[in-house]
């Protein structure tokens, strides 16, 4: 734990009240200054932290940015957001980041979290809108020991992680859209791109990246989106804690991990089915630009589509878009 860190913990432990420097500066083993300078970087970080001369330092109100110490605080998983976190205010892709830091060695398990993004990218070559400071834009890193072949399993997981995660914290009852949209009430709130890299045939790292719009205003989605993208605000009039909900995804994702890793898929997949409500709905599906239409009749375990057409012939579905 950085000294910093553990200043903060100090302050966190007496949440509204004071403590005094020299005590700060005792416990830490460091200057009454230095003190004073990791104060100072605090509140640049958002902290709000009242100072007295006599008496102290007070921390009146955590941040609300996505800091590596606020999601570590109170974060009930062994190996999920137990790698390194790595929080940007600014960046063009967190899955980017993530990639290039995973290229070089970054650990199973590791976060890269940004307040907002330039150049987000969804999936098929489309970009994802993040508001600035009221989404969540985040990349998991995962090197799980499962087959090339099995990769779309860590997408649906990761849908039902983080509609789960939803559910957990607030009123909202999101649906899956296959394979891995969340929607409630037919609006998109969040959007997940999983990009793999392999070496020879098998599984190098796993790159998760989830778009959750949280308390984004529905004004403040760009024109092209605002009749089709909601966020939890939008949908509750409430504003919620982004790090509860990121800690509260990475506990369900890491649940669910394990549990795939031990007992197989059929639990997921039996969840995921729960909440996407597509078995036998009649559906469109845009497979590279050629319009399926039929009846969903299954979800495999492998996460392909099972639509049976008009004239009675089955189509199973790796990839594509439902239209519902
Ligand atoms: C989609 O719905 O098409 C997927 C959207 C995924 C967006 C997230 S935001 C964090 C991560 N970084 C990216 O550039 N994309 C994903």
């Amino acid at each position: 734990m950085s000294t910093r860190s553990r200043l903060l913990a100090e302050l966190k432990k007496k949440t509204g009240s004071y403590v005094s420097g020299e005590l700060l500066s005792s416990i830490l083993d460091i200057s009454r200054s230095a003190v004073s300078k990791h104060i100072s970087v605090l509140k640049q970080s958002g902290y709000t932290i009242e100072a007295s001369p006599k008496v102290g330092y007070c921390l009146i109100k955590s941040t609300d940015q996505l800091l590596p110490d606020e999601i570590r605080d109170g974060l009930e998983t062994t190996i999920i957001g137990r790698g390194e976190i790595h929080h940007f205010s600014n960046i063009d892709s967190t899955n980017n980041k993530a990639k290039e830091l995973a290229a070089s060695g970054l650990p199973d398990g590791s976060l890269i979290i940004a307040e907002k993004q330039t150049a987000g990218r969804g999936r098929k070559g489309r970009s994802w809108f993040s508001a600035e400071g009221s989404g969540i834009s985040m990349s998991l890193v995962i090197r799980p020991e499962i087959s090339p072949g099995e990769i779309s399993r860590i997408t649906l997981l990761t849908a039902v992680a983080a509609a789960e995660a939803i559910i957990a914290l607030t009123p909202v009852k999101p649906e899956i859209k296959w394979p891995n949209d969340i929607l409630v009430n037919g609006k998109k709130l969040a959007g997940i791109l999983t990009e793999m890299t392999m070496e020879m045939d098998a599984i190098d790292y796993v790159v998760i990246g989830i778009g959750l719009n949280v308390n984004t205003p529905p004004d403040a989605f760009a024109n092209e989106i605002r009749s089709i993208a909601t966020s939890l605000y939008a949908e509750t009039d409430t504003a919620w804690s982004r790090v509860d909900i990121v800690k509260a995804f990475l506990a369900h994702f890491e649940r669910l991990y394990l549990s795939v890793l031990q007992a197989g898929f059929s639990d997921i997949i039996r969840r995921w089915k729960d909440l996407s409500n597509l078995i036998g709905k009649s559906v469109r599906v845009d497979v590279s630009g050629k319009l399926l239409t039929g009846t969903v009749s299954d979800i495999a375990e492998d996460g392909v589509l099972i639509l049976c057409d008009d004239t009675g012939t089955e189509h199973r579905i790796l990839s594509g878009d439902v239209l519902l």
